[in-house]
């Protein structure tokens, strides 16, 4: 089938780019310039220039591509987000959900797209209930201000997406990303933060956070092109783990020195409540209904064994 790709030169769509081709799909990108569209020709990909926050702009670049499934995986964070500045440095990602996602739908309806696949993340639960959550848990709308604006436009984005007439809206709920191009790589920017010893385990660090391989998470969206319910699916690994847990694991495949461990009151002071929500109350996220519903086994199931393979000291 015809795939077209938003965020085909980011963290996910760099892998996912070649899986769709192996698995025999034309593949088409848009892209916000000359220069990314010359990149993307170089990887046989088709490229369609646009300005996603223009409506009309997208809608003839998608009436042109005229793809049977569009996949969003647009975002513009940086290589390490920064803690302090964390309300800050989310504004341009939550633009694009809120702002860009509308202007997709619209086109995809227009140009008679099968399917939308949308990125989402799984972490925007609130913190009540069971420790491992499934996609029906309550979405942490009154997250502490820092985070708040984020859940909003990534909630927002995930209405539109699910409902556009005529149009499937698949959203995937992707776990936090680790693996080559992204922030949990040995050359990543929070690899490097946790080698200088300034990612403590906060309090008891009983945060509970759900990890997916960069390459799982690609192999699970070419799954979702096809098949299955429309809807809202966790993609993550099998073990949502404590922040006590797979901190210490990760700093040791790193080869850094163990984590420090701050009472949460110096970060809720010094940072935010956001920061002590991530590392304290956060609930992990269950793979079961992308399991049930696509047949989707990860290759990486658990972080515990792939840390070590991954990340190198
Ligand atoms: N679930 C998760 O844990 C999660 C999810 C997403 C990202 N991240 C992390 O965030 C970091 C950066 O992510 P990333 O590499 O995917 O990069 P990114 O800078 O967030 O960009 C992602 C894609 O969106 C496109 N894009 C961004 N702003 C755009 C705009 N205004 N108009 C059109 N296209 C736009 C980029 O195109 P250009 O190439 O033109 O910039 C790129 O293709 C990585 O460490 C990644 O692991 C984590």
């Amino acid at each position: 089938m015809k795939v077209l790709v938003a965020g085909a030169t980011g963290a996910i769509g760099r892998p996912l780019v070649p899986l769709l081709q192996d698995a025999g799909h034309d593949v088409a990108a848009l892209v916000r310039s000359a220069a990314r569209a010359d990149e993307v020709r170089g990887r046989g990909v088709e490229p369609h220039v646009c300005d996603v926050f223009d409506a009309a702009s997208v809608r003839d670049a998608v009436a042109v591509a005229a793809p049977d499934v569009l996949v969003h995986q647009l975002t513009a964070l940086p290589a390490l987000l920064d803690v302090r500045r964390y309300e800050e440095q989310l504004r341009p990602t939550n633009r694009l959900r809120a702002e860009a996602t509308p202007h997709l739908m619209a086109a995809a309806q227009a140009a008679g797209v099968r399917r939308v696949v949308c990125q989402s993340i799984s972490f925007l639960t609130a913190p009540e209930g069971p420790p491992v959550q499934d996609e029906d848990a309550r979405v942490y709308l009154d997250a502490p201000k820092a985070f708040a604006a984020a859940v909003a436009a990534t909630h927002a984005m995930e209405q539109c997406v699910l409902h556009t007439d005529g149009v499937e809206g698949v959203v995937l709920r992707y776990g936090f990303f680790y693996g080559p191009g992204t922030a949990y790589a040995t050359d990543g920017g929070t690899a490097g933060e946790i080698r200088a010893r300034r990612f403590p385990i906060v309090g008891a660090g009983g945060g509970i956070s759900s990890f997916v391989h960069i390459d799982d998470a690609a192999a699970a969206t070419v799954l979702a092109l096809d098949g299955g319910a429309p809807g809202v699916y966790n993609v993550c690994d099998d073990e949502p783990a404590p922040m006590r847990e797979w901190l210490p694991a990760m700093a040791a495949a790193l080869g850094a020195r163990k984590p420090l461990r701050v009472p949460a009151i110096i970060p809720r002071l010094l940072v935010g409540p956001h920061v002590v929500h991530f590392a304290t109350t956060l609930r992990g996220n269950s793979n079961a209904r992308f399991k049930r519903t696509f047949g989707w086994t990860p290759a990486h199931p658990t972080w515990r064994t792939a840390f070590p393979e991954v990340l190198t000291g």
